[in-house]
């Protein structure tokens, strides 16, 4: 196995008129390390003065020594990485994971989304109104992903305002269907009944007190799930969010 991959490379370096790209020799090289030619999902690396060919991990490709997530290699969608060149390998799936490793859309929710890390899937949860997109591979804003563009804060009503949380002075304000995070103008405050900022008090909101408090902490109110405090851009883990909503 090793011997005609150190085969293979000295043909190649060796044919002149060679169709293909010539095949880089690692051992030529300072980082010892360098793309296949041919698939972008390979590497070949110099081991004891010989040339060894490797496979990404199942899902990645070469992007270069001490660069990618692991092992030199990145997400194929980072970049135009196989530009020119093919994938030698297939996707090896496990539940959730259409390859070992990768970042894929969530069965049945615009909200969540897996992360595979060697088959092993992680649900994530776009927090801030964002839902995943599946060209960027990240949270977004509904406008931009095509298939989920009504979000479930905004099914009662497509341009109405929504409370956060007991949040007295944040609060969600739907956009055709999109919700935006919006906050009262100083000295006003979210009545959860008319749904409107209003001069306090109100029923659950006292009139601010002064000085008001620092940021970081009037932005936290305690039962306010945590997918709703935060702005984008992100995501957090499911297991962060099972706290109880009052
Ligand atoms: C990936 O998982 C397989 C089996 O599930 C295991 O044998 C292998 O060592 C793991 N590889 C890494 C890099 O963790």
């Amino acid at each position: 196995m090793e011997f005609k991959t150190v085969v293979g490379v000295l043909f190649l370096l060796g044919a002149v008129n060679c169709q293909k790209r010539d095949q880089e020799d690692p051992c030529q090289t300072k980082t010892r390390v360098v793309a296949d030619a041919t698939y972008c999902d390979r590497y070949w690396e110099c081991v004891d003065g010989q040339a060894e060919l490797y496979d990404c991990p199942n899902g990645l490709v070469f992007v270069g020594k001490h660069r990618g997530v692991t092992e030199g290699c990145d997400y194929p969608w980072r970049a135009n990485y196989c530009e020119g060149r093919q994938q030698a390998n297939g996707p090896l799936s496990t539940e959730h994971c259409e390859w070992l490793y990768g970042i894929f859309g969530h069965e049945s929710s615009c909200t969540r989304f897996w992360t595979c890390w060697n088959g092993t899937a992680t649900e994530q949860l776009c927090i801030g109104g964002l839902l995943y997109n599946e060209k960027t591979h990240s949270c977004d804003w509904p406008d931009n992903v095509e298939g989920c563009q009504k979000h479930p804060l905004c099914n009662d009503d497509a341009n109405g305002n929504v409370p956060l949380g007991k949040s007295c002075n944040r609060y969600w304000q739907c956009q055709g269907g999109y919700p935006r995070l919006q906050r009262c103008p100083a000295m006003l405050v979210f009545d959860r009944r008319s749904r409107r900022c209003v001069v306090p008090p109100t029923e659950d909101c006292d009139v601010p007190t002064t000085p008001p408090p620092p940021p970081a902490e009037e932005d936290e109110p305690e039962n306010v799930p945590a997918e709703f405090i935060n702005l984008p851009p992100g995501a957090l883990p499911v297991q962060n969010r099972n706290r109880p909503r009052n």
